[in-house]
């Protein structure tokens, strides 16, 4: 079946930090978006395609919105959705006064589908589309998530939490029981519709070396599947990790010696990295989660794009909800701004939305699948509106070119900028 979206249209086909801008991304003053059961057909200039089209075919005309593809956050935590915006604390105080008795509750898989509801609603009505998801300890979170990720027919890959010291006996499991509860999830849900699997160790100072080595087992086992942590966000935490494994050549390294890198891994912020470690996530196909929200909020400090790109580090953004503060990936650009400001960097908008959909794709190692209009991709997409608010409208009508919409949309744009989200073509 045919579906067919006119507007003003926008993609991205490589990074724009790698290649000429004119050649990193498409763009349609009046473009056409065709879909053909729920895939890409087409996108080009609506005054060339609209003549191939059977007159019988609807045409869904967005004026005044910009199509793109849907946002895709590459590090949040479904679970902490209540608990965003608890004061006053940096990351390991945080956890402790905060994070771990919230995340208790999941243990109640009725009370996990209540907050997964809450939360993919919320997503959607940011225009994320696909995100990689931390549940908790329970297996019974991530059945709740993925149950209701199922019935809205979304592309999002979550995991079971494994951590087995220095966390709450309430919330513990073992290495064994981490290993069984992950595998059991995997063979149920892994590639079940649009649903994918992450082996999810918290971060090194909550996971015993056996746990790790575990971990380093089942992602041999099961190739296809993700790997998700934390890395090297706060000073604190590394100092940390200095002293819980002392035989380790640094933070990444123990991930590393556990054999967790590769190309379907990714390290929720890395703020404070060597050029050593960035370049060794670099040449094993490694992604970071950008979570300027999330750094900026807990004070964990300026994540360093320009060392990522450098090493050639895939980066994807992540709003890292609950320590971010924000579900919109429009606001979540605007933060990633202002870190680059404060390191004296300037971060492109097409650079910005680049990272919030391809970039975010390559991350997850999904390009051709989702972030972009490619022939065959999945139909995930969103409609930007310029004139949502009074402030953006007036802004917009002193605005001369495209890269100047972008960062407005993106220094003035939330969730309120949203006009529509289609998921597989489907408006939701
Ligand atoms: N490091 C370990 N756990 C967490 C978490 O839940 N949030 C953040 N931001 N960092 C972490
Ligand atoms: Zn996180």
């Amino acid at each position: 079946m045919l579906k067919v979206y006119r507007g003003e249209l926008l993609h991205f086909l490589a990074d724009p930090a790698k290649v000429a801008l004119e050649d990193s991304y498409q763009y349609f003053d009046d473009g056409l978006l065709i879909v053909k059961d729920g895939l890409v057909e087409q996108v080009g200039e609506a005054r060339q395609l609209l003549p191939t089209l059977d007159q019988s075919v609807e045409v869904t005309h967005y004026k005044d919105g910009l199509i793109m593809p849907g946002f895709i956050d590459t590090h949040v935590h479904y679970p902490q959705t209540e608990m965003i915006a608890s004061y006053g604390e940096q990351l390991l105080e945080w956890l402790e006064n905060y994070t771990f008795p919230f995340e208790r509750q999941f243990s109640d898989f009725e009370h996990g589908k209540n907050v997964a509801e809450f939360f993919l609603t919320q997503l959607l009505e940011a225009g994320t589309t696909t995100a990689l998801v931390f549940g908790t300890v329970h297996k019974e979170s991530v059945e709740a998530f993925f149950t209701v990720a199922q019935q809205k027919k979304l592309r999002m890959i979550c995991g079971k939490v494994l951590m087995d010291q220095n966390c709450p006996d309430y919330l513990s499991d073992t290495a064994q029981s981490g290993y069984d509860d992950s595998k059991a999830l995997i063979e149920k849900w892994h590639n079940t519709d649009r649903l994918q699997y992450a082996i999810t160790p918290r971060f090194a100072p909550t996971c015993s070396s056996e746990q790790l080595n575990k971990a380093g087992q089942l992602l041999r086992e099961n190739p296809s599947v993700y790997l998700h942590t934390h890395l090297s966000e706060n000073k604190a935490e590394i100092a940390w990790v200095k002293d819980l494994f002392p035989d380790s050549d640094g933070y990444l390294d123990v991930y590393d010696k556990s054999k967790l890198l590769g190309r379907r891994s990714v390290f929720a912020h890395g703020v404070h990295l060597h050029d050593s470690e960035c370049q060794r996530l670099g040449e094993t196909d490694s992604a970071i989660a950008f979570c300027p929200s999330s750094n900026l909020f807990l004070g964990s400090g300026l994540f360093n794009l320009q060392q990522a790109l450098k090493f050639d580090v895939n980066v994807g953004y992540g709003t890292d909800i609950g320590a971010g503060t924000t579900f919109s990936m429009l606001s979540t650009l605007n933060e990633g701004y202002k870190t680059q400001q404060l390191r004296a960097e300037k971060l492109s908008p097409f650079q910005s939305f680049y990272l919030a959909t391809l970039g975010g794709a390559i991350a997850l190692d999904l390009e051709g699948t989702i972030g972009n209009f490619t022939h065959g991709a999945e139909a995930d997409f969103i409609v930007l509106d310029y004139h949502a608010t009074p402030l953006m409208d007036r802004r917009m009508q002193h605005c001369t070119n495209l890269s100047e919409k972008l960062f407005i949309l993106s220094m003035l744009g939330d969730e309120r900028h949203v006009k529509a989200t289609h998921i597989m073509g489907e408006r939701v």
